[in-house]
């Protein structure tokens, strides 16, 4: 059965998207509020900021061309930017639609002038979400899902007979929009996706609470970008969504599945005063997508995930890891090198320095795969893109004195 209320918890988001300069002094709801209205905001000033941005500039430029140069290009360049402009505002109308269910799902004040403008780095996370729509509930985004979800969904159903999984708990943190923690329910065991970033969470929430049917909107995710297409029809290829509507299948759906929202360290993690989060030993698996290089420090991580997974005297607990190693604050790390704060702290291991951590931390590997070549939200006509050569595992927490075969040598 599909939760009634899939957000089911508020464990204090982390505030990733704030970007307020003195947001140290304020409290904690304050900065918790900003957050999600400035996303909110986000959400609603796309379409303007991607005129602005995107075919403003372009149709200027082409008034500064030589008559000759201008009669070479039209009348396709206006016709081009045209029907950009038009996607926009099909991107514009559903993202809009995100934040008006959102603002009343998520309680943010009823007066717009109380809401936190959003920052130009605000307006790119709404346009990387319509891409992560692409990734997670398309249609054409199914064979970038395959590739990455498919192996792990795989390895789940090879540890856990198919009538052990309606007592089986899986955890994914960092879940994105939802997908894969929704096709892990769909194979029967008790699903929970976590998340942090609010662009996710009013998405996810959008698509898997507030969709009626099948297919039901259409997006333009590629259109801001004017290199590598091959062609403007494929800049502006539409995908529709969702591929699979969560609520015309709730009845259907085998295992259960639920969504939490907060900080995986801080939800899941073991707490400093020694209280414990209640999630001590509790997840016969943890499954990582594209996930562990979003850390500040790894190592907190790994802590919690072992915290987290089941003891050999509670049954076994499993951590299945798919994705590469692009350390997400290295650059900030690099940067600003100051270290006043936790939030410049960046800790990056290589891959086989990383599986030694592990096995001291007191796993055992069962399966590691490399070079395993994957794109992320990535256009599939394109004539360039981003390719990671991913690393995939199955680790098993150790039993007590339990000898294992170390897996640093085959990285
Ligand atoms: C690269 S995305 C991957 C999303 C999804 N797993 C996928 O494969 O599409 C990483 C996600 O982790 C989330 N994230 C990063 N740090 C987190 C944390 N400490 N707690 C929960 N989620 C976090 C981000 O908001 C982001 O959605």
């Amino acid at each position: 059965m599909m939760d009634d209320e899939v957000f089911m918890s508020e464990h204090g988001h982390d505030l990733m998207e704030s970007e307020t300069g003195s947001s140290s002094a304020m409290p904690e709801e304050v900065l918790e509020q900003n957050a999600l209205t400035s996303t909110l905001n986000s959400m609603i000033v796309y379409g303007k900021a991607a005129h602005h941005n995107l075919t403003a500039p372009r149709r200027e430029a082409l008034t500064k061309l030589s008559r000759m140069h201008r009669t070479l290009l039209e009348p396709f360049y206006s016709d081009y930017l045209l029907s950009i402009d038009r996607a926009i505002d099909v991107n514009s109308q559903f993202m809009t639609l995100v934040a008006q269910i959102g603002a009343n799902n998520f309680e943010a004040p009823q007066e717009r002038q109380e809401w936190q403008g959003a920052t130009s780095i605000q307006v790119d996370h709404t346009k990387s979400t319509l891409k992560q729509l692409y990734r997670d509930w398309s249609m054409q985004g199914k064979s970038e899902r395959d590739v990455a979800y498919r192996p792990v969904i795989e390895a789940l159903n090879d540890l856990f007979e198919i009538n052990k999984r309606s007592e089986t708990h899986v955890l994914i943190p960092g879940a994105g929009l939802g997908r894969l923690a929704y096709d892990i329910a769909q194979e029967g065991y008790i699903s929970q996706a976590n998340e942090f970033s609010y662009h996710m969470l009013l998405t996810s929430d959008f698509v898997i609470n507030h969709t009626q049917t099948k297919n039901q909107y259409q997006l333009f995710p590629f259109i801001h970008s004017f290199s590598h297409n091959t062609s403007a029809k494929n800049q502006l290829q539409a995908v529709q969504i969702p591929d699979i509507c969560p609520s015309e299948n709730a009845g259907l759906i085998r295992g259960a599945f639920s969504f939490t929202a907060g900080s995986f360290t801080d939800v899941y993690g073991p707490k400093d005063d020694d209280a414990g989060s209640g999630m001590k030993n509790m997840w016969n698996a943890i499954v990582t997508v594209f996930f562990i290089d979003t850390a500040h420090n790894l190592l907190d991580y790994i802590d919690t995930i072992s915290y987290a997974l089941c003891d050999a005297s509670d049954g076994e607990g499993y951590w299945i890891n798919y994705g590469p190693l692009l350390y997400h604050f290295e650059d900030d790390l690099s940067n600003r090198g100051d270290l006043k704060s936790d939030s410049n702290l960046s800790i990056e291991l290589p891959l086989d320095k990383l599986v030694h951590v592990i096995e001291t931390a007191g796993f055992v590997f069962l399966r590691l795969e490399t070079k395993l070549k994957t794109t992320y939200a990535s256009d599939p006509q394109a004539m360039g893109s981003w390719i990671y050569d991913c690393v995939f595992w199955v680790a098993r927490k150790r039993k007590p004195g339990e000898v294992y075969e170390s897996f640093v040598d085959r990285v």
